[in-house]
């Protein structure tokens, strides 16, 4: 995506070869930073703080944090310390496990000597592989968004998200905002009622963003209003992402998707989930009591972060001093309740046979899982 006219991917090998550059997310929308990782406990630091958050751009940053681990040192111990150290960083988005069983394949029987340029190799192919799969997720999506076009003749079509599962979230274009992007770059009348996301903000703080940097109409609503706006026909269709698909198509996304589902089942608006297939997660079946879900912080939720009017950035605390707080960050949208699943290889419904169909390279490797990361 263009920054300031500037085509700019969310991460990157800087200048020197040794270290890797990010977009320092949790300084946005109020400033524009980037950071540099030089060792892998910057790669790991930047991932657990959200420094870089999203499925897909967790996983691209794992993958450039083995290869900074394996610069310092090629052993098999410290490959294996890497990627222990880099998969207990965040437990929901599969993109880190699959991304780090990627890297272990491309470097693992290899010589010491060759590890490092092999895992730059591989990291590489990840990030570039991301943004072919989310171009081909934009052009399948796009279809879904001109069928509606073509029936409001010319009316504005409302799209509403949840999260940030755009650009920022992957390593370009995004997942859920490929088609609106494509949609958008050719002329149709999108608009996009971003959610904000509570407690992190991700629809107000980076979804609003990246929207209004690409000149896409865009409205941000509290999470509670989505209900209402599909009420009152308001909302064409909801696209969101997600952080872990299973065999049977059960979604895992930001907490707070599922009450979307359920408000779109209600009121017969179209649920479809944007992925990239590393985000299919074969060896899982019922997401409900097999997803791992993210616990985080109560300062999150107890806190928020803003701009005062003379531009300090501060943190204030919104809720009583010494009330308890729970902080779930993800759950799970039932397959039953998706109409669709926007993939790279088409737009499929949320179950396991067209799953497998889909992608029988990776449905039938999920059996020979023992060899992998943290199984
Ligand atoms: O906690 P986050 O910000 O990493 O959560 C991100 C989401 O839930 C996204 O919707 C998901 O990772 C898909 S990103 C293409």
């Amino acid at each position: 995506m263009k920054i300031d006219g500037k085509d700019t991917h969310t991460i990157w090998v800087e200048s020197d070869g040794q270290s890797i550059g990010i977009i320092d997310q949790t300084l946005l929308p109020h400033r524009f930073a980037t950071a540099r990782l030089k060792i892998l406990a910057d790669a790991a630091r930047a991932i657990k703080t959200m420094q870089v958050r999203g499925a897909p751009l967790i996983g691209a940053a794992a993958a450039y944090g083995v290869w900074l681990a394996l610069r310092e040192d090629a052993s098999d111990e410290n490959l294996e310390r890497a990627c222990t150290t880099l998969l207990s960083t965040r437990p929901t988005a599969i993109n880190l496990k699959w991304a780090l069983d990627e890297m272990l394949a491309a470097v693992r029987n290899r010589p010491r000597g060759e590890r490092a340029e092999a895992a730059l190799c591989r990291a590489g192919e990840i990030a570039d592989e991301d943004v072919a799969i989310n171009q081909a997720i934009g052009r399948h999506g796009l279809k879904l968004i001109e069928d509606v076009a073509a029936r409001k003749k010319g009316e504005r079509v409302n799209v509403l998200t949840h999260c940030n599962a755009g650009w920022l979230a992957t390593v370009d274009w995004g997942t859920a905002t490929a088609p609106i992007y494509m949609a958008h770059d050719k002329g149709l009348p999108v608009h996009v009622f971003a959610d904000e996301t509570r407690p992190r903000n991700q629809g107000a703080s980076l979804t609003a963003w990246e929207l209004g940097h690409h000149g896409v109409p865009h409205t941000v609503v509290p999470d509670n209003t989505g209900g209402h706006l599909m009420q009152h026909g308001m909302v064409d269709m909801v696209i969101v992402g997600t952080d872990r698909v299973t065999a049977q198509g059960d979604v895992c996304n930001k907490i707070g998707t599922y009450l979307k589902a359920l408000a779109a089942h209600d009121n017969n608006v179209p649920f479809y989930v944007a992925l990239p297939s590393p985000t299919i997660d074969f060896t899982l079946v019922d997401g409900l009591t097999e997803i791992p879900i993210e616990q985080r912080g109560s300062e999150e939720v107890a806190t928020m972060t803003g701009k005062t009017k003379d531009g300090r950035i501060e943190t204030v605390r919104i809720i009583p001093d010494g009330s308890p707080v729970a902080n779930y960050g993800f759950d799970v949208t039932p397959a039953r309740l998706v109409t669709g699943l926007i993939t790279e290889r088409g737009v499929l419904k949320a179950e396991r046979a067209a799953l497998a169909k889909a992608f029988p390279e990776r449905a039938g490797n999920s059996l020979q899982s023992r060899a992998k990361v943290g199984s």
